[in-house]
């Protein structure tokens, strides 16, 4: 890849399995690389899996502060000496507000675990049971001030099947999950905004 990579830092709150995927990809051949991995949430396990590839960590526990403009002013002096040209929202579950989505306006992506329009918000899987779809998925988006509402950058598509649970769809989400953000990622990261859809 000619040219400087561009820059990412991966904001987290739990596990990480979504992160791994984008770390190990930027591992390779890629236009982009991983810069910092910041949690709110101290002792998350995803920051050790991070730490462990050798990338940078920190923890900015959003507990700590009064309100969310607290929290994200700390945020901002954690990110700004990265310099990140983008960011990646990888299973981060606080709610930002709109002067710090338009901060990053362009540059901010989130998966969630929908074929968005439908279903912005919490319980995705389950709503998608309970309303009999025949499919379900993920979404990448950019992120703007209203939540789960961006302009798409990638989908990937399951059945669900009879009998399923929210945790076995969610499981056969994740799959996707780590399929698709990789793919989409590389694609930003050369300034291309065609969506990607899988399978
Ligand atoms: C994923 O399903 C993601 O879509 C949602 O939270 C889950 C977190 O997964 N926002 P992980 O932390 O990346 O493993």
């Amino acid at each position: 890849m000619s040219g400087a990579r561009r820059r990412v830092a991966i904001l987290i709150s739990g596990g990480g399995s979504n992160m791994m995927t984008l770390l190990r990809d930027m591992a390779t051949d890629h236009p982009a690389e991983a810069v910092l991995v910041v949690s709110n949430r101290p002792g998350a396990g995803g920051l050790e899996k991070a730490r462990a590839l050798g990338v940078p960590t920190a923890t900015v526990d959003h507990r700590d502060y009064p309100d969310r403009e607290g929290f994200e002013a700390a945020l901002t002096a954690v990110l700004e000496p990265a310099r990140p040209d983008i960011i990646c929202l990888a299973g981060f579950m606080r709610v930002l507000t709109p002067g710090f989505v338009r901060r990053w306006h362009g540059r901010m992506l989130n998966i969630h675990p929908s074929l968005l329009p439908k279903y912005p918000g919490l319980h995705t899987h389950a709503r998608a049971i309970e309303a009999g779809d025949a499919e379900a998925g993920c979404t990448v988006h950019e992120v703007t001030p209203e939540l789960d509402a961006g302009p798409v950058l990638g989908q990937a598509r399951v059945p669900v099947l009879p009998g399923d649970t929210p945790e076995a769809l969610a499981a056969r989400v994740l799959e996707m999950e780590h399929r698709l953000y990789p793919a989409v990622l590389r694609r930003f990261a050369t300034g291309d905004r065609t969506p990607v859809f899988l399978p």
